[in-house]
């Protein structure tokens, strides 16, 4: 079915931000994984899988719409120097997904294009509980202290 040609465009930029998610994130899951940190390094790689079902289901939707898919692009990729780094710089990012969300669920509504609206909705609750997760480590890491916060995520490394 022949789709809306800005609403194309705009799915192709939200495929470049999954894409340079998908990145970072494999990135900072395997400096956690480095660093002796199980269960940070679990957490954020489960971030890049959905980011990675997030990447699939534009891409599907692009094609149905009849448009070509853009994978060759990425945005600057912003990597962590340490735990904390790495949780604000995710923060970020996330933040920055639920704007893209929210403003392209505007396009497709004025595209008359209520099934990706959907689908976009789908996914933007899914980056609300991303941008959830990392104001909850933001919130640990001030209340318990980076230390206190660091000692709970290498529980279970005896592996
Ligand atoms: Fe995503
Ligand atoms: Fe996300």
């Amino acid at each position: 079915m022949k789709g809306n040609e800005k609403l194309i465009a705009v799915l192709n930029d939200l495929l470049a931000d999954e894409l340079t998610a998908i990145s970072q994130y494999m990135v900072h899951s395997e400096m956690s994984e480095n660093w002796g940190y199980p269960k940070l390094h679990k957490a954020i790689e489960k971030q890049a899988i959905d980011e990675m079902h997030h990447a699939e289901w534009l891409i599907q939707r692009i094609l149905f719409l009849e448009g070509m898919p853009v994978v060759s692009k990425l945005n600057p990729i912003k990597i962590g120097k340490s735990v904390l780094e790495i949780v604000t710089n995710d923060q970020q990012a996330e933040v920055g997904a639920i704007h893209a969300y929210n403003s392209a669920i505007k396009v497709s509504r004025e595209a008359a294009d209520q099934s990706t609206a959907d689908l976009l909705t789908q996914i933007l609750k899914m980056e609300e509980g991303h941008v959830d997760w990392a104001e909850v480590q933001s919130s640990q890491i001030e209340q318990m202290g980076l230390e206190n916060y660091l000692a709970n995520q290498s529980e279970g490394a005896a592996a």
